[in-house]
Protein backbone atom coordinates (compact mmCIF):
# COMPACT_ATOMS: atom_id res chain seq x y z
CA UNK A 1 0.00 0.00 0.00
CA UNK A 2 0.93 3.26 -0.90
CA UNK A 3 2.36 6.01 1.94
CA UNK A 4 -0.36 8.28 0.72
CA UNK A 5 -3.68 5.70 1.84
CA UNK A 6 -4.50 6.84 5.22
CA UNK A 7 -4.46 10.67 3.66
CA UNK A 8 -6.74 9.52 0.41
CA UNK A 9 -10.49 10.22 0.24
CA UNK A 10 -12.45 7.54 1.52
CA UNK A 11 -17.04 7.24 1.62
CA UNK A 12 -18.64 5.65 4.43
CA UNK A 13 -22.34 4.84 3.20
CA UNK A 14 -23.26 8.41 1.51
CA UNK A 15 -20.48 10.35 3.23
CA UNK A 16 -17.23 10.91 1.59
CA UNK A 17 -14.22 11.88 3.74
CA UNK A 18 -11.01 13.88 2.79
CA UNK A 19 -8.91 11.93 4.57
CA UNK A 20 -8.96 8.47 6.78
CA UNK A 21 -8.47 10.68 10.45
CA UNK A 22 -11.09 11.12 12.48
CA UNK A 23 -11.30 12.69 15.83
CA UNK A 24 -12.62 10.42 18.71
CA UNK A 25 -15.07 11.81 20.85
CA UNK A 26 -13.90 13.03 24.15
CA UNK A 27 -16.41 14.94 26.13
CA UNK A 28 -14.88 18.66 26.06
CA UNK A 29 -16.61 20.42 28.89
CA UNK A 30 -16.92 22.85 26.87
CA UNK A 31 -20.62 23.07 27.13
CA UNK A 32 -21.84 25.07 30.82
CA UNK A 33 -25.07 24.37 31.64
CA UNK A 34 -25.17 22.37 27.90
CA UNK A 35 -25.10 24.73 25.82
CA UNK A 36 -22.59 24.75 23.59
CA UNK A 37 -20.67 28.25 22.28
CA UNK A 38 -17.50 29.92 21.34
CA UNK A 39 -15.07 27.33 23.72
CA UNK A 40 -16.36 24.00 21.81
CA UNK A 41 -16.45 26.32 18.64
CA UNK A 42 -12.22 27.06 19.16
CA UNK A 43 -11.44 23.57 19.88
CA UNK A 44 -13.28 22.15 17.11
CA UNK A 45 -12.48 24.54 14.60
CA UNK A 46 -8.90 23.94 15.50
CA UNK A 47 -8.76 20.44 14.49
CA UNK A 48 -10.72 21.50 11.13
CA UNK A 49 -8.10 23.75 10.37
CA UNK A 50 -5.45 20.83 10.92
CA UNK A 51 -7.38 19.26 8.05
CA UNK A 52 -8.98 16.47 9.75
CA UNK A 53 -11.73 14.76 7.81
CA UNK A 54 -14.84 14.57 10.31
CA UNK A 55 -14.60 15.92 14.16
CA UNK A 56 -16.70 14.01 16.88
CA UNK A 57 -18.90 16.18 19.55
CA UNK A 58 -17.94 14.22 22.61
CA UNK A 59 -21.47 12.90 24.60
CA UNK A 60 -24.30 14.27 23.09
CA UNK A 61 -26.78 12.96 25.59
CA UNK A 62 -29.88 11.78 23.70
CA UNK A 63 -32.25 12.92 27.09
CA UNK A 64 -31.72 15.23 30.12
CA UNK A 65 -31.77 11.96 32.48
CA UNK A 66 -29.11 10.62 30.10
CA UNK A 67 -26.44 13.26 30.69
CA UNK A 68 -23.59 12.24 33.30
CA UNK A 69 -23.64 15.81 34.98
CA UNK A 70 -25.61 19.00 34.10
CA UNK A 71 -22.58 20.22 32.00
CA UNK A 72 -23.12 18.14 29.48
CA UNK A 73 -25.37 18.80 26.33
CA UNK A 74 -28.38 17.18 25.76
CA UNK A 75 -30.29 17.12 22.08
CA UNK A 76 -33.50 19.59 22.48
CA UNK A 77 -34.64 22.69 20.42
CA UNK A 78 -33.15 25.25 23.64
CA UNK A 79 -29.86 25.03 21.79
CA UNK A 80 -30.89 24.64 18.03
CA UNK A 81 -29.43 28.10 17.37
CA UNK A 82 -25.79 27.43 18.81
CA UNK A 83 -25.50 23.71 17.39
CA UNK A 84 -26.60 24.77 13.71
CA UNK A 85 -24.06 27.55 14.24
CA UNK A 86 -21.63 25.70 15.59
CA UNK A 87 -22.03 23.10 12.80
CA UNK A 88 -22.56 25.44 9.69
CA UNK A 89 -18.53 26.63 10.99
CA UNK A 90 -17.33 24.09 11.05
CA UNK A 91 -18.32 23.16 7.48
CA UNK A 92 -17.00 26.37 6.36
CA UNK A 93 -13.53 25.27 7.69
CA UNK A 94 -13.63 22.09 5.50
CA UNK A 95 -14.53 19.51 8.45
CA UNK A 96 -17.66 17.16 8.35
CA UNK A 97 -18.84 16.76 12.18
CA UNK A 98 -20.18 13.58 13.77
CA UNK A 99 -22.26 13.73 17.39
CA UNK A 100 -21.63 10.87 19.60
CA UNK A 101 -25.34 9.79 20.98
CA UNK A 102 -25.00 9.15 24.83
CA UNK A 103 -27.04 7.87 27.96
CA UNK A 104 -25.41 7.41 30.86
CA UNK A 105 -28.01 4.67 31.79
CA UNK A 106 -27.78 4.09 36.01
CA UNK A 107 -24.89 5.74 36.32
CA UNK A 108 -25.35 9.74 36.67
CA UNK A 109 -24.61 12.56 39.14
CA UNK A 110 -27.31 14.93 36.85
CA UNK A 111 -28.50 17.75 39.71
CA UNK A 112 -31.15 18.49 36.96
CA UNK A 113 -32.25 14.68 37.14
CA UNK A 114 -36.17 14.40 36.60
CA UNK A 115 -36.46 11.01 37.34
CA UNK A 116 -36.14 10.20 40.75
CA UNK A 117 -33.30 8.10 40.57
CA UNK A 118 -30.99 7.08 37.31
CA UNK A 119 -32.42 3.98 35.40
CA UNK A 120 -30.40 0.91 34.03
CA UNK A 121 -30.82 -2.30 33.65
CA UNK A 122 -31.25 -3.18 36.95
CA UNK A 123 -31.31 -2.13 40.56
CA UNK A 124 -27.72 -1.14 41.71
CA UNK A 125 -24.95 1.38 43.37
CA UNK A 126 -24.66 4.52 41.19
CA UNK A 127 -20.54 4.87 41.71
CA UNK A 128 -20.75 8.09 40.17
CA UNK A 129 -23.55 9.46 41.66
CA UNK A 130 -22.50 8.97 45.57
CA UNK A 131 -20.44 11.95 46.09
CA UNK A 132 -24.25 14.07 45.59
CA UNK A 133 -26.05 11.81 47.47
CA UNK A 134 -27.41 9.62 44.77
CA UNK A 135 -26.78 6.24 46.00
CA UNK A 136 -28.94 4.12 43.81
CA UNK A 137 -29.91 3.23 40.36
CA UNK A 138 -33.59 1.35 39.45
CA UNK A 139 -34.16 -1.07 36.86
CA UNK A 140 -35.81 -0.05 34.19
CA UNK A 141 -39.48 -0.79 33.31
CA UNK A 142 -40.36 -1.70 29.47
CA UNK A 143 -42.19 1.41 29.37
CA UNK A 144 -38.92 3.16 30.70
CA UNK A 145 -37.26 1.11 27.68
CA UNK A 146 -39.58 2.25 25.40
CA UNK A 147 -39.38 5.90 26.44
CA UNK A 148 -35.60 5.65 26.12
CA UNK A 149 -35.77 4.17 22.42
CA UNK A 150 -38.21 6.91 21.33
CA UNK A 151 -35.52 9.55 22.98
CA UNK A 152 -32.96 8.18 20.85
CA UNK A 153 -35.20 8.34 17.48
CA UNK A 154 -36.09 12.20 18.75
CA UNK A 155 -32.47 12.83 19.22
CA UNK A 156 -31.63 11.39 15.56
CA UNK A 157 -34.21 13.48 13.97
CA UNK A 158 -32.64 16.87 15.69
CA UNK A 159 -28.98 16.00 15.35
CA UNK A 160 -29.42 15.58 11.59
CA UNK A 161 -31.45 18.69 11.50
CA UNK A 162 -29.21 20.95 12.67
CA UNK A 163 -26.71 19.54 10.30
CA UNK A 164 -24.41 16.54 11.93
CA UNK A 165 -23.26 14.55 8.81
CA UNK A 166 -22.94 11.19 10.87
CA UNK A 167 -23.99 9.79 14.20
CA UNK A 168 -22.11 7.68 16.45
CA UNK A 169 -24.29 5.41 18.80
CA UNK A 170 -22.12 4.94 22.31
CA UNK A 171 -22.60 0.81 23.05
CA UNK A 172 -19.40 1.14 25.27
CA UNK A 173 -17.59 2.23 28.12
CA UNK A 174 -20.35 1.45 30.73
CA UNK A 175 -22.95 3.51 29.46
CA UNK A 176 -26.46 3.24 29.24
CA UNK A 177 -26.82 0.35 26.39
CA UNK A 178 -23.37 -0.95 27.13
CA UNK A 179 -24.69 -1.86 30.73
CA UNK A 180 -27.47 -4.02 28.78
CA UNK A 181 -25.17 -5.45 26.70
CA UNK A 182 -23.28 -6.63 29.93
CA UNK A 183 -24.05 -9.41 31.69
CA UNK A 184 -22.04 -8.12 35.03
CA UNK A 185 -24.67 -5.07 35.00
CA UNK A 186 -27.63 -6.98 33.42
CA UNK A 187 -29.09 -9.22 35.81
CA UNK A 188 -32.63 -8.93 34.49
CA UNK A 189 -35.02 -11.53 33.89
CA UNK A 190 -37.31 -10.28 30.90
CA UNK A 191 -36.51 -10.93 26.83
CA UNK A 192 -33.39 -7.66 28.05
CA UNK A 193 -31.55 -9.91 29.78
CA UNK A 194 -29.84 -13.25 30.16
CA UNK A 195 -28.40 -14.23 26.80
CA UNK A 196 -26.73 -12.08 24.58
CA UNK A 197 -29.33 -12.01 22.23
CA UNK A 198 -31.62 -10.69 24.55
CA UNK A 199 -28.85 -7.81 25.91
CA UNK A 200 -27.97 -7.04 22.38
CA UNK A 201 -32.28 -6.30 21.98
CA UNK A 202 -32.10 -2.77 23.30
CA UNK A 203 -29.41 -1.68 21.64
CA UNK A 204 -30.40 -2.79 18.19
CA UNK A 205 -34.23 -1.67 18.89
CA UNK A 206 -31.85 2.07 19.21
CA UNK A 207 -29.86 1.21 16.17
CA UNK A 208 -33.25 0.44 14.32
CA UNK A 209 -34.55 3.67 15.61
CA UNK A 210 -32.41 5.96 14.94
CA UNK A 211 -31.78 4.33 11.29
CA UNK A 212 -35.51 5.00 10.93
CA UNK A 213 -35.30 8.77 11.85
CA UNK A 214 -31.71 9.52 9.95
CA UNK A 215 -32.85 7.41 6.53
CA UNK A 216 -30.56 4.61 4.57
CA UNK A 217 -28.22 7.14 2.67
CA UNK A 218 -27.08 8.54 6.63
CA UNK A 219 -24.02 7.39 8.20
CA UNK A 220 -24.68 5.68 11.43
CA UNK A 221 -21.32 4.58 13.14
CA UNK A 222 -21.30 2.50 16.58
CA UNK A 223 -18.53 2.40 19.51
CA UNK A 224 -17.95 -0.41 21.01
CA UNK A 225 -16.12 -1.97 24.51
CA UNK A 226 -14.29 -4.89 23.46
CA UNK A 227 -14.11 -6.44 27.04
CA UNK A 228 -14.52 -4.26 30.28
CA UNK A 229 -11.73 -5.85 31.67
CA UNK A 230 -13.73 -7.12 34.83
CA UNK A 231 -14.38 -10.68 35.73
CA UNK A 232 -18.19 -11.37 34.40
CA UNK A 233 -17.93 -8.49 32.23
CA UNK A 234 -17.59 -7.97 28.48
CA UNK A 235 -14.92 -10.03 27.13
CA UNK A 236 -12.99 -9.87 23.78
CA UNK A 237 -14.82 -13.16 22.54
CA UNK A 238 -18.27 -12.17 22.91
CA UNK A 239 -17.19 -8.78 21.07
CA UNK A 240 -17.38 -10.75 17.69
CA UNK A 241 -21.01 -12.07 18.07
CA UNK A 242 -21.85 -8.23 19.09
CA UNK A 243 -20.10 -6.98 16.12
CA UNK A 244 -22.44 -9.41 13.82
CA UNK A 245 -25.58 -8.53 15.29
CA UNK A 246 -24.81 -4.82 15.04
CA UNK A 247 -23.52 -5.46 11.02
CA UNK A 248 -26.68 -7.45 9.92
CA UNK A 249 -28.42 -4.66 11.71
CA UNK A 250 -26.94 -2.24 9.09
CA UNK A 251 -24.64 -0.47 10.91
CA UNK A 252 -22.00 1.87 8.59
CA UNK A 253 -18.93 1.00 10.81
CA UNK A 254 -17.75 0.29 14.03
CA UNK A 255 -14.58 1.21 16.30
CA UNK A 256 -13.54 -0.92 18.03
CA UNK A 257 -12.73 0.68 22.23
CA UNK A 258 -12.54 -1.14 25.47
CA UNK A 259 -12.72 -0.94 29.11
CA UNK A 260 -15.45 0.82 31.22
CA UNK A 261 -15.56 4.20 32.98
CA UNK A 262 -17.75 2.52 35.52
CA UNK A 263 -15.41 -0.34 36.61
CA UNK A 264 -12.16 -0.42 34.40
CA UNK A 265 -11.41 2.57 32.86
CA UNK A 266 -7.54 2.53 32.22
CA UNK A 267 -8.24 -0.39 29.26
CA UNK A 268 -9.80 2.68 27.14
CA UNK A 269 -6.89 5.07 27.16
CA UNK A 270 -3.68 3.37 28.12
CA UNK A 271 -0.80 4.96 29.44
CA UNK A 272 -0.59 7.13 32.67
CA UNK A 273 -2.51 6.36 35.78
CA UNK A 274 -4.88 8.44 36.30
CA UNK A 275 -5.88 7.93 39.76
CA UNK A 276 -3.07 10.61 41.05
CA UNK A 277 -4.95 13.07 39.29
CA UNK A 278 -8.23 12.69 40.51
CA UNK A 279 -7.56 12.59 44.16
CA UNK A 280 -5.75 15.72 42.64
CA UNK A 281 -8.78 17.41 41.24
CA UNK A 282 -11.93 15.58 43.02
CA UNK A 283 -13.28 18.10 45.09
CA UNK A 284 -15.49 16.25 47.21
CA UNK A 285 -14.54 14.38 50.35
CA UNK A 286 -16.50 11.46 49.87
CA UNK A 287 -15.16 10.50 46.90
CA UNK A 288 -11.75 11.53 47.94
CA UNK A 289 -11.92 8.75 50.50
CA UNK A 290 -13.34 6.18 47.85
CA UNK A 291 -10.78 6.97 45.77
CA UNK A 292 -8.41 6.00 48.21
CA UNK A 293 -10.10 2.97 49.65
CA UNK A 294 -10.84 1.68 46.15
CA UNK A 295 -8.97 3.42 43.66
CA UNK A 296 -6.49 1.38 43.21
CA UNK A 297 -8.63 -1.48 42.09
CA UNK A 298 -10.86 0.13 40.15
CA UNK A 299 -7.36 2.57 38.11
CA UNK A 300 -5.15 -0.37 37.06
CA UNK A 301 -2.03 -0.04 35.22
CA UNK A 302 -2.13 -0.89 31.12
CA UNK A 303 1.44 0.58 30.20
CA UNK A 304 1.08 2.19 26.98
CA UNK A 305 1.77 0.20 23.70
CA UNK A 306 1.36 1.30 20.20
CA UNK A 307 -2.05 0.35 18.23
CA UNK A 308 -3.08 -1.44 21.65
CA UNK A 309 -6.61 -2.71 20.49
CA UNK A 310 -5.07 -4.15 16.95
CA UNK A 311 -4.58 -7.60 17.75
CA UNK A 312 -8.67 -7.92 19.25
CA UNK A 313 -9.81 -5.05 16.63
CA UNK A 314 -8.82 -7.20 13.46
CA UNK A 315 -10.75 -10.20 14.51
CA UNK A 316 -13.58 -8.13 14.34
CA UNK A 317 -12.91 -7.18 10.91
CA UNK A 318 -12.51 -10.36 9.72
CA UNK A 319 -16.13 -10.98 11.14
CA UNK A 320 -18.11 -8.20 10.01
CA UNK A 321 -18.27 -6.78 6.45
CA UNK A 322 -19.35 -2.95 7.40
CA UNK A 323 -16.71 -0.36 7.86
CA UNK A 324 -14.02 -1.02 10.64
CA UNK A 325 -12.68 2.14 12.76
CA UNK A 326 -9.70 1.92 14.56
CA UNK A 327 -8.96 3.29 17.83
CA UNK A 328 -6.62 3.18 20.59
CA UNK A 329 -3.12 4.05 20.30
CA UNK A 330 -2.57 5.29 16.89
CA UNK A 331 0.05 8.16 16.85
CA UNK A 332 2.48 7.66 14.17
CA UNK A 333 2.83 7.49 10.40
CA UNK A 334 3.57 3.57 10.57
CA UNK A 335 0.89 3.09 12.49
CA UNK A 336 -1.76 4.69 10.44
CA UNK A 337 -0.11 2.61 7.73
CA UNK A 338 -0.07 -0.79 9.22
CA UNK A 339 -4.00 0.10 10.16
CA UNK A 340 -4.30 0.57 6.52
CA UNK A 341 -2.36 -2.65 5.40
CA UNK A 342 -5.10 -4.25 7.83
CA UNK A 343 -8.04 -3.42 6.34
CA UNK A 344 -9.61 -0.76 8.70
CA UNK A 345 -10.65 2.15 7.04
CA UNK A 346 -10.31 4.85 9.14
CA UNK A 347 -8.75 5.81 12.29
CA UNK A 348 -10.15 7.73 14.91
CA UNK A 349 -7.84 10.06 17.11
CA UNK A 350 -8.15 11.29 20.91
CA UNK A 351 -5.22 12.12 22.75
CA UNK A 352 -3.07 12.76 19.55
CA UNK A 353 -5.19 15.54 18.66
CA UNK A 354 -5.27 17.08 21.99
CA UNK A 355 -1.61 17.46 21.81
CA UNK A 356 -1.14 17.70 18.09
CA UNK A 357 -4.55 19.29 16.69
CA UNK A 358 -2.97 19.63 12.98
CA UNK A 359 -1.98 16.35 13.40
CA UNK A 360 -3.30 15.31 9.69
CA UNK A 361 -1.51 18.00 8.52
CA UNK A 362 1.93 16.96 9.90
CA UNK A 363 1.27 13.63 8.75
CA UNK A 364 1.20 14.66 5.34
CA UNK A 365 4.48 17.21 5.69
CA UNK A 366 6.85 14.61 7.60
CA UNK A 367 6.80 10.82 6.31
CA UNK A 368 8.43 9.85 9.71
CA UNK A 369 5.59 11.42 11.93
CA UNK A 370 5.05 10.60 15.27
CA UNK A 371 2.77 12.58 17.79
CA UNK A 372 4.68 14.28 20.95
CA UNK A 373 1.86 12.94 22.79
CA UNK A 374 3.39 11.16 25.70
CA UNK A 375 0.43 9.19 26.93
CA UNK A 376 0.94 10.73 30.70
CA UNK A 377 -3.03 10.95 30.56
CA UNK A 378 -3.23 14.27 32.46
CA UNK A 379 -5.76 15.21 30.38
CA UNK A 380 -7.97 13.36 31.15
CA UNK A 381 -8.15 15.00 34.36
CA UNK A 382 -8.77 18.66 32.96
CA UNK A 383 -12.21 16.95 32.29
CA UNK A 384 -13.74 19.08 35.16
CA UNK A 385 -11.84 22.12 34.37
CA UNK A 386 -13.51 25.16 33.97
CA UNK A 387 -11.32 25.44 30.80
CA UNK A 388 -12.18 21.80 29.52
CA UNK A 389 -10.13 19.54 27.93
CA UNK A 390 -6.45 19.99 26.97
CA UNK A 391 -2.92 18.64 26.97
CA UNK A 392 -1.60 19.79 29.90
CA UNK A 393 2.23 19.01 28.21
CA UNK A 394 1.52 20.86 25.17
CA UNK A 395 -0.89 23.80 24.96
CA UNK A 396 -1.97 25.24 21.93
C1 LIG B 1 -9.99 13.62 27.82
C2 LIG B 1 -10.68 12.42 27.22
C3 LIG B 1 -12.07 12.36 27.20
C4 LIG B 1 -12.72 11.25 26.63
N1 LIG B 1 -14.09 11.26 26.53
C5 LIG B 1 -14.70 10.28 25.80
C6 LIG B 1 -16.09 10.38 25.49
O1 LIG B 1 -16.78 11.35 25.82
N2 LIG B 1 -16.64 9.36 24.77
C7 LIG B 1 -15.88 8.29 24.34
O2 LIG B 1 -16.42 7.40 23.67
N3 LIG B 1 -14.58 8.17 24.62
C8 LIG B 1 -13.96 9.16 25.32
N4 LIG B 1 -12.61 9.10 25.51
C9 LIG B 1 -11.85 7.96 24.93
C10 LIG B 1 -11.35 8.30 23.51
O3 LIG B 1 -12.40 8.53 22.61
C11 LIG B 1 -10.47 7.16 22.95
O4 LIG B 1 -11.28 6.00 22.84
C12 LIG B 1 -9.24 6.88 23.80
O5 LIG B 1 -8.65 8.09 24.23
C13 LIG B 1 -8.20 6.06 23.05
O6 LIG B 1 -7.77 6.71 21.88
P1 LIG B 1 -6.33 7.49 21.80
O7 LIG B 1 -5.27 6.51 22.14
O8 LIG B 1 -6.27 7.96 20.37
O9 LIG B 1 -6.39 8.61 22.79
C14 LIG B 1 -11.95 10.18 26.10
C15 LIG B 1 -10.55 10.25 26.15
C16 LIG B 1 -9.91 11.34 26.68
C17 LIG B 1 -8.41 11.39 26.66
S1 LIG C 1 -1.77 15.57 28.52
FE1 LIG C 1 -1.04 15.82 26.43
S2 LIG C 1 0.80 14.53 26.31
FE2 LIG C 1 -0.38 13.84 28.11
S3 LIG C 1 -1.73 12.20 27.30
FE3 LIG C 1 -2.89 14.10 27.22
S4 LIG C 1 -2.57 14.83 25.13
FE4 LIG C 1 -0.96 13.33 25.52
Amino acid sequence: MSHADYLSPASINSLQLKNRFIKAGTFENMTPGGVPGANLNNFHGKLADGDIAMTTLGYCAVENDGRLNENMMYMHEGIRPELTALIADLHQRGTKVSGQMGHCGGFSKNKELQRRRPLGPSFGINGLGLSRGMLFCDAMTLDDIESLIKSYHQAAIFMKSVGFDALEIHFGHGYGLCQFISPKTNKRRDQYGGNLENRMRLPLQVLAAVRDAVGDDFPLLGKISMTEGVRGGLHYDEAIAMCKFLDKAGIDGIITSGGSSTMNPMIMFRGGNILPGMLRTEKSPLMRLLLRLMGKSMFKNYPYSELYFLQHAKRIREAVSCKMIYVGGASSNTSFMTLMEQGFDFIQLGRTLLSDPDLPHQARAKSDFVSRCTHCNDCISTIESTQGIHCTQFPS
